[in-house]
Formats: structure tokens, C-alpha cells, sequence
């Protein structure tokens, strides 16, 4: 069948629904998630019109063409909160922690996107790596050269995805041949804003790399194009590797923790999405929380590059919306199931754990919050837009093995979750769903 978005008749698409209805690290799994071991959702012109069981929703929609996948698990298309599309080809780049792992691979790979070809040819590599991952939102991180922007937008308007980039903005302590000024920033970030923030399923976000790379000035400056356009996000790095810390206390004396650098400059709200936040202070945690800023968790990438664990319980405890991100290249995996993985064994160390619907909520609901999108994505509610991903819990042998039995209540459908995650990856995705649309990946 050739679906898509502009097709006013609905569809079905049936099989094993779950999804998030509230935050359930707060409310009891009776209330935070919706399941239906035979369900059906109902599309219509790219959004959801019904989700329920299907032997009651089918009654109000007879002759609907259903697509089925039974015995497949059906989740929202998940959330990607901070990943770096110019850092695809450097991934499992080996032996150094962040700052000179950032001097040795990041920055002469990413000198490379000032040639609109090879960004073009890389972008085209990174949302493809999303879609077959079923990743279906991402806030993305370009390079510092306006055309690798250019031609991250442009890809992802001709799949019809939701994403969030922005330009790097960086005048200081980078190689010559990255650096912006304080000026340019201002000037190439406005006129990307004016062409892209707001087009179809695009939004722009303020990238600051961190505060050990931009001067005052552009700090200053990138508050400048907050208050001129308050719909744009902001996106930066903080308090990640204690060599990092070390260094902002030097460039900053008098802030009084690293947190502090971000509020004098006014770039902590509830539009700014800060990656990592491992080492934060409960004083830094708090202000995060009244600010209505996110945190992006990346475990991988955390553990790859012995940054440390983040303390999502504390971050929860303090009401800060947190989502997961995969953060290629220093992450090792596009799979987002594999990010809940390594996210799971983080909680396990501190003593902590982190149940099937916790993560669930990280990757789709939870992620949507931490980017304003909750109204419009982030479960199978009504009115959403059909972005979702059909996941096959037996794609390798052993996981077949593993997960032969049919679903019969709710502990086999948290069970086979738990295991989708621990055991899955990209194999595991069966079909993703852009806007009601599947997307076949090349
Ligand atoms: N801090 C500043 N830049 C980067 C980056 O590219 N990756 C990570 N993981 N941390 C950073
Ligand atoms: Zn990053």
C-alpha cells in the first residue's frame, strides 16, 4: 500500500500498543502507561485519530485497511535529545577523554562541513542511520559552517522529519579554521533562524559549543538572538569531564560553578537543553529545575569517554525534564535501545534502577517534554502526528529464543519491553512511521 501523508482516508496500523500517558518516575504504572496486547491505531492525513483495542476501535471504522503487525511491539517514534551529525564518521574513535578527544578526532573531522557536498552526503548517511534506528525527532548539533546547516535542514524537510539544529557557534580555543566571531555568529545564525525556524517540521537552536569556546562577547551576543527570537531553542554542553571544569573555572574566576557562566549570559530557560550535566551540584540541579531547562542523558557516550554517570534519579527527584540521546560521536550507538541499555547499568551502579516504562518515557513522552513537543508528539494520543515505530522483539535468534511465548497480561508485555531494550538494536526495527508515512530507508 502506498501511504501517505496527504491521503485523507484512514488506516490502521495493529499490533502490540504501548505508550506514555504520564511520568511514571511519579505516578504508578496503572496511571503512566497505556497498553493494548491486540491494538489498533487509526491515521488519517499524518495524525492519530483513534488508539485502543482493536476488536472495540475496528467497530467504528469498518472497511479501514489495517497494516498488521502482530506479535510486534508498537511504540511512539522515539526521541533523540542531543547527537552531532558532523561527528558520524568519527564514531569509536579510540583511547582519549573529551577535551582531546575533541582536539585529536572531533575538530578536523568537522572542518570537513564547510563543503556543502560532503554535508549534504553526510546528512543524507546520519538520517538514514536515525530512521533505520527508529529514532523519528532529534535536536542535532551541525558544524560551525552555516552550509553544513543548510544542508541538514534540507534533508531532513525531504523526509518530512521533526529536527532541531542549529549552527556552532565557537571564537575562541579551537583551531583557526573553526572559529567564528562574535559577529559572524550573530549574522549567520539570524539569517539561518529567518530561512528555517518554523518551516514545516524544523526548528532552530542557538549552539554554543561550551563555555570554554565561546568569549563573553558571544555569549552575550547568543542571548542577543534569544530575546529577538524566543521560540528558538539553545543548545550546549555542561559540566561533563572534570578537566572541562577545571578549565571553565580558570576562563570564568568569578561565576561561582559552571551553571552560573550560562544564567549571567541568559541562557538558561525552558527552551535550552543542556547535554550531560554529570557533575552538577545540588545547587546547580535545583536551578536547572526552577529554570525549566532539560538535561540530555547520554550513557554511552558518558561511559565511552569515562565522563561518569549522571545521577538521573537526583536530576528526577528535582523535577528536571531529562531525555536520552545517543551524542555520536562520542556515543558508540545511533540504536536508542541500546542508549536504554547502557542508561539501565549507569542507574544500576549507583544503586538505583531504571524500569522498561521509566525508559520508555526518556525515549518518546519524556524526550518530547524536554523539547516542548509534548503537544505534539510523544504518545499515540489523538491529534498527534503518527510518527511511530513497529519493533520486532524476536529479530535474532536468541532473541526469538528468549522471547517465544505469547503476550498473555501486562508483566509479558513489561517483560518483552525490558528485553527489547537490554537485547535490541537497529535489527529489531521493523518499520518507521514519519507523519503516517513509512519511511523505507536506502
Ligand atoms: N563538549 C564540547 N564539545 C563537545 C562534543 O562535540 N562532544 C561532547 N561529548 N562534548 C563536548
Ligand atoms: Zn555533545
Amino acid at each position: 500500500m502506498n501511504e501517505s501523508i496527504s491521503r485523507s482516508v484512514p488506516y490502521g496500523i495493529r499490533g502490540c500498543l504501548i505508550d506514555c500517558l504520564k511520568d511514571p518516575f511519579f505516578y504508578e504504572n496503572e496511571q503512566s502507561v497505556r497498553w493494548f496486547i491486540d491494538g489498533l491505531l487509526v491515521i488519517r492525513s499524518g495524525r492519530i485519530i483513534a488508539c485502543g483495542d482493536y476488536e472495540t476501535t475496528i467497530q467504528n471504522y469498518p472497511n479501514l485497511f489495517v497494516n498488521d503487525y502482530s506479535d510486534r511491539l508498537i511504540t511512539p517514534g522515539f526521541i533523540d535529545t542531543h547527537v552531532h551529525y558532523p561527528q558520524t564518521a568519527i564514531v569509536a574513535s579510540y583511547g582519549k577523554q573529551l577535551l582531546e578527544w575533541l582536539e585529536q578526532y572531533t575538530f578536523p573531522e568537522e572542518r570537513k562541513f564547510q563543503n556543502i557536498d560532503y554535508a549534504a552526503q553526510v546528512s543524507d548517511i546520519f538520517l538514514n542511520e536515525l530512521v533505520r534506528n527508529g529514532t523519528t525527532t532529534a535536536m542535532v548539533w551541525s558544524a560551525v559552517f552555516p552550509e553544513s546547516v543548510q544542508a541538514l535542514f534540507q534533508a531532513a524537510k525531504s523526509k518530512n522529519l521533526r529536527l532541531i539544529t542549529g549552527k556552532v557557534m565557537m571564537d575562541r580555543n579551537a583551531p583557526d579554521y573553526l572559529l567564528d566571531t562574535a559577529q559572524t555568529a550573530y549574522s549567520d545564525s539570524r539569517s539561518l533562524i529567518e530561512q528555517w525556524h518554523g518551516c514545516d517540521r524544523l526548528s532552530y537552536a542557538l549552539t554554543p559549543r561550551f563555555a570554554p569556546t565561546s568569549t563573553p562577547e558571544q555569549l552575550q551576543i547568543t542571548q542577543q538572538l534569544q530575546n529577538e527570537y524566543p521560540s528558538v531553542y539553545l543548545q550546549t554542553h555542561l559540566s561533563e569531564n572534570f578537566g572541562e571544569l577545571a578549565w571553565v573555572k580558570e576562563l570564568f574566576p568569578n561565576e561561582n560553578d559552571y551553571l552560573e557562566v550560562y544564567e549571567k549570559a541568559g541562557l538558561v530557560h525552558d527552551r535550552s537543553v543542556f547535554a550531560h550535566g554529570i557533575h552538577l551540584s545540588i545547587s546547580e540541579f535545583q536551578r536547572i529545575s526552577k529554570a525549566g531547562a532539560a538535561i540530555a542523558f547520554c550513557p554511552t557516550s558518558n561511559l565511552f569517554l569515562g565522563s561518569g554517570l549522571f545521577k538521573l534519579h537526583e536530576a528526577k527527584l528535582n523535577t528536571i525534564s531529562v531525555g536520552l540521546a545517543t551524542d555520536i560521536g562520542a556515543g558508540t550507538s545511533f540504536s536508542l535501545l541500546q542508549t536504554a541499555n547502557e542508561a539501565y547499568k549507569i542507574s544500576q551502579l549507583q544503586g538505583q534502577t531504571l524500569s522498561a516504562i521509566q525508559m520508555l518515557f526518556l525515549l518518546t513522552l519524556g524526550g518530547a517534554r524536554s523539547l516542548s513537543l509534548n503537544n505534539a508528539i510523544g504518545n499515540f494520543n489523538p491529534g498527534k502526528e503518527a510518527d511511530l515505530v513497529v519493533w520486532n522483539p524476536k529479530a535474532t535468534p536468541l532473541m526469538a529464543f528468549r522471547n517465544a511465548a505469547p503476550l498473555k497480561n501486562w508483566d509479558d508485555v513489561n517483560d518483552r519491553l525490558f528485553s527489547l531494550m537490554m537485547m535490541g538494536d537497529d535489527r529489531c526495527v521493523e518499520a518507521t512511521y514519519i507523519l503516517g508515512d513509512r519511511l523505507t530507508v536506502n
